[in-house]
């Protein structure tokens, strides 16, 4: 509804151009949805504003607005002759032949009515998932890894060029660690690929960072052991490389699982580049040294005693760190010589506000951020668990993805199997799989994605894998039971009637819900909230529901029946494609 959205709003300017010449500048129409079904379709607010320069009534400015809608031809082709509620709302109501040519240009369109941005244009950037070499994948990166493919996934479907980049950690002082630890403990799996599995370069990695802390000698070796990594040698590269390449194959196991594709450009990748960033923020008069470092200090940030605090950039020892590198990697991306992106979206913890922030800022100083370009932090709360703490498997450690994900599917597998012994139910074991692993994996994801990411969010395998409420096994049940209606013999892709006809509040009422989709896309295209997405097409759900429920569909006479029957088939089709840009497949049956 986007588009008549739009041009309401252009006849809703004229009409108030005309009404009052003289109030000309001013005049904004305040076009929104209606705030309640009961309004119609939107509601324009801008008789309002104008009270005060107009010195009227805002009822009075209104009915003078309405006045000169209701002599529009091409206004009253569009909608019913407006209302005024309240203080000089006005309340617009579209017309049911307009909104039923609208769902009839919807079936068996791919898009669905959503409109696809211009082409040639600059790329988008999402940057996602991103775990550390050498440390297991946490459900951090789980939520990082789910959210911003849901985002890439929309930004994709909006018809923008999407580089999904994984900054993997896989540079610093970690590996100075790790490679002086095993050449003592374990040499083997520094020449030889596979030697040890990544369970024990977690382990191995943990010894490491202890000995770290505790080990004054080994403080040293291990930053030798960097500046050589770093310097180039070819012993600790190759090194490096069977670490990196091990951790690499234990992630994409988890990617391949849950259907998400990246391009790996880690940290390592901008290292040739730090130097360079250094230099710049020194000719541009930006850096200042501190204590033997190398740093920024940032505007309109005060530490405790009142004293601005630095961003970090080059360590008393010479050495860059984390803020270097997304320094050089926001100069890489938004650079002509880099990636020429438009927009850079960084979706991690919100615990790492305060260095996103702080990077962005000298970002800006520094002149890297072209002015059409923009930076954005997509901040995410804490996985908790059922008790409201940190999520802890029973033993107390921290939870192995593959481990939770492998439990939702078993859950999702008992609850299938528990389902069909009630309903007598013969169905054969690959069916049960693969309604399973789709269940138990979408649960995992539309949890996430359905409460709004700035809150932390408890994890709870019931809560998700149950079959009523906000979850994806209702949303997965409404696809499913609209099959079955063109199993019942009702074929949803039947030929259209002369004439649509609806005549039902429920019809209407899906109606207007089906026709919200682009309104919504486009909202997450800007809010970044995947949530809503999450909200509409539950309520979405919940709205066929209620039409299937009350209204009769194959049993009703001709043109109703294939009226109805074309509002199924746009609902599973909207169900789907919303779904699909969650990153959770569709069922047929379940
Ligand atoms: N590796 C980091 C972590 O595990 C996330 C990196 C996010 N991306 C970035 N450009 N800093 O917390």
């Amino acid at each position: 509804m986007l588009r008549i959205a739009q041009t309401l709003e252009a006849q809703l300017r004229a009409a108030m151009q005309q009404a009052f010449p003289e109030a000309d500048g001013e005049l904004n129409p305040a076009l929104g949805p209606a705030s309640k079904p009961e309004f119609g379709d939107f509601q324009a607010n801008g008789a309002l504003a104008l009270a005060k320069p107009l010195k009227q009534a805002p009822r009075q400015i209104a009915a003078a607005i309405v006045e000169q809608l209701r002599n529009s031809p091409e206004f009253s082709a569009l909608a019913e002759a407006p209302d005024i509620a309240g203080p000089g709302f006005i309340n617009i109501t579209l017309k049911p032949s307009v909104l039923a040519a609208e769902v009839r240009q919807r079936i068996g369109d791919p898009r669905l009515g959503v409109a696809a941005v211009e082409q040639a244009e600059a790329p988008v950037i999402v940057d996602f998932s991103s775990p550390n070499i050498a440390k297991e994948m946490h459900v951090g990166h789980l939520r990082s890894t789910i959210i911003g493919d849901c985002l890439a996934r929309v930004l994709e479907f909006r018809g923008h060029q999407v580089l999904r980049l994984n900054h993997v950690g896989d540079w610093g002082t970690q590996f100075g660690m790790l490679i002086t630890h095993l050449k003592q403990v374990a040499p083997e799996a520094l020449n030889t690929a596979d030697a040890i599995d990544l369970g024990d370069l977690v382990a191995f990695y943990r010894e490491a960072k202890k000995r770290f802390d505790d080990d004054e000698a080994f403080q040293t070796t291990s930053r030798e052991e960097v500046v050589k990594l770093q310097g180039g040698d070819a012993t600790s590269l190759k090194a490096w490389g069977l670490l990196c390449d091990q951790s690499r194959r234990e992630f994409q196991k988890i990617y391949d699982r849950l259907d998400i594709r990246l391009s790996e450009r880690g940290e390592s990748f901008y290292n040739p580049q730090l130097p360079a960033v250094v230099d710049d923020l020194r000719d541009s008069g930006l850096l200042v040294t501190d204590e033997g470092a190398g740093c920024v200090f940032l505007e309109g940030v005060v530490g405790k005693e009142g004293k601005p605090l630095p961003l970090i950039v080059q360590k008393s020892d010479g050495g860059f760190n984390y803020a270097t590198t997304d320094l050089a990697a926001i100069r890489y991306r938004l650079g002509a010589a880099g990636d020429g992106a438009e927009r850079v979206i960084y979706v991690t913890d919100a615990g790492q506000a305060a260095h996103f922030a702080g990077v962005f800022q000298v970002a800006k100083r520094a002149g890297w951020v072209p002015a059409a370009a923009s930076l954005e932090h997509v901040p995410f709360g804490l996985v908790q668990g059922d008790d409201g703490k940190k999520l802890k498997t029973r033993a107390g450690d921290t939870v192995r993805l593959k481990d939770l994900l492998d439990e939702a599917v078993e859950r999702a597998q008992a609850d299938l199997r528990r389902r069909l012994e009630e309903e007598e139910r013969q169905e054969s074991d690959s069916f049960i799989d693969q309604v399973a692993t789709t269940v138990g994996l979408a649960a995992v994801k539309y949890a996430d994605l359905s409460t709004n990411r700035i809150t932390n969010y408890q994890f709870s395998f019931e809560r998700m894998l149950a079959l009523t409420g906000n979850t994806a096994p209702y949303l997965l049940y409404a696809v499913v039971r609209i099959s079955g209606i063109a199993r019942k013999g009702g074929a949803l892709d039947g030929e259209l009637p002369e004439q649509l006809v609806f005549e039902e509040p429920q019809e209407w009422a899906l109606i207007r819900q089906l026709l919200q989709l682009d309104a919504v896309i486009s909202e997450v295209e800007s809010d970044l909230l995947p949530n809503r997405l999450c909200t509409y097409l539950f309520e979405l759900s919940q709205s066929f529901n209620r039409f299937y429920d009350q209204v009769p569909v194959l049993k009703a006479d001709e043109p109703m029946r294939s009226s109805r029957l074309a509002l199924c088939r746009l609902a599973a089709d909207t169900l789907k494609l919303g779904l699909s840009l969650l990153g959770i497949p569709s069922l047929e049956r379940m």
